[in-house]
């Protein structure tokens, strides 16, 4: 929801949110949410999965948010021993992509 509800808020309208879930050659199911928004700088993608940390903070403020939703993201692909990674490009999109094993290995 949180990646999706990202998606919505930072693409004007007019833009485009596409979604797809593909099984890859190694055992993951991969969720991929495209947006044609206003993307994010190179920089400051390995920030985000920080508590409470939005990028360019003066246009984070005019949206509205508290930063945590990346935070959670990456605790619970974790707990499903899974991942997140995220491409974007400042002008032009993001794309976030879950990968989930189609295994699930029980917990130790
Ligand atoms: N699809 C996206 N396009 C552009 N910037 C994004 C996108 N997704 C995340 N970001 C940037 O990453 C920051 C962190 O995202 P995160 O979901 O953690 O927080 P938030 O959406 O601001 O607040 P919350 O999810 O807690 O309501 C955002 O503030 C925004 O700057
Ligand atoms: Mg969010």
């Amino acid at each position: 929801m949180n990646i999706l509800d990202n998606a919505v808020k930072f693409t004007p309208s007019g833009g485009k949110i596409s979604i797809s879930a593909v099984q890859d050659d190694s055992g993951f199911v991969v969720v991929k949410v495209t947006d044609t928004g206003i993307g994010i700088q190179k920089s400051e993608i390995p920030r985000l999965g920080e508590r409470f940390y939005r990028a360019d903070k003066t246009r984070s403020r005019e949206l509205g948010g508290t930063g945590l939703g990346l935070s959670i993201v990456k605790h619970l692909m974790k707990a499903h021993n899974g991942s997140i990674d995220i491409e974007s490009q400042v002008g032009k999109g993001t794309t976030v992509s879950l990968s989930f094993p189609i295994n699930r290995v029980p917990k130790a």
